[in-house]
């Protein structure tokens, strides 16, 4: 899968995701970051990419020429495809975990970020497939939130993950915040392991991690349990653990 980011400062973007993970996918050839600077593409002297909002306010506004002229320049875009150009801002549809599995069935994925008070609306209705913000927050560029979706989405992509199913126990995959998980030694700082991991009974484990995640969805996140598909089983406990209380 090709990433292909938009932006005033690329090597934010690359020194971002050269590491870890990410950074070995590239390596392997299972993903591509091609990171551009949209100030090359300037018509104007010195390199001026911003101007004035007409009607005035508060600082400056990308103007349209540069970033259209950067998106035509990508290739995919030159070879005639339909490439999906996310454009992160704080005015878009919040991301999300679907979000993450329906961009990763792209081959090419564009990715806008605007900088200063934000971007010509004329150059965004006609290179612009989606408005994604990444929460309700504000920050200073869309490099960060670029970064976000380019890691989230990789991880999606076939082969990033060493295990593949690794992910399909985890928070938000199944609806639920994923349960607490414990590694060696068996005693630290007085806390011992809870003794059903060490059981070796599998379906106890099962029973035991499904719990600790409905009661951390309940007690973290109620609006994820509001919206999780939860057994007759799911439903008893719950009722069961909140009557004991
Ligand atoms: Cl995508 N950009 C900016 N500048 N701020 C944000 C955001 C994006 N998502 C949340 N806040």
């Amino acid at each position: 899968m090709n990433f292909h980011i938009m932006t005033l400062f690329p090597e934010m973007v690359l020194n971002g995701l050269s590491t870890s993970i990410i950074g070995r996918a590239e390596e392997k050839g299972l993903i591509t970051v091609n990171a551009v600077n949209i100030r090359d593409y300037t018509n104007e002297r010195h390199g001026k990419v911003d101007d004035y909002p007409y009607g005035g306010g508060a600082g400056m506004l990308m103007q349209a020429q540069p970033v259209y002229d950067c998106y035509k320049a990508l290739p995919p875009v030159k070879e005639g495809k339909k490439v999906r150009t996310i454009y992160v801002t704080p005015q878009g549809k919040t991301f999300n975990q679907k979000m993450a599995h329906e961009f990763a069935l792209e081959e090419d994925l564009v990715i806008l970020c605007g900088h200063y008070e934000g971007i010509d609306e004329r150059v965004l209705d006609e290179i612009v497939t989606d408005r994604v913000s990444i929460g309700d927050y504000v920050l200073t560029g869309g490099e960060l939130a670029a970064m976000i979706i380019v890691d989230a989405v990789s991880r999606l992509v076939k082969g990033v993950l060493h295990n593949d199913d690794s992910s399909s126990d985890e928070s938000f995959e199944n609806g639920l915040l994923e349960y607490p998980q414990y590694s060696r030694p068996y005693e630290w700082h007085g806390r011992k392991v809870p003794d059903i991991l060490l059981s070796g009974d599998h379906s106890k484990v099962d029973e035991w991690r499904r719990h600790m995640s409905l009661l951390r969805t309940k007690e973290i996140r109620p609006d994820l349990l509001k919206k999780a598909d939860l057994s007759k089983k799911d439903i008893d406990f719950l009722n069961d653990w909140s009557s004991k209380r």
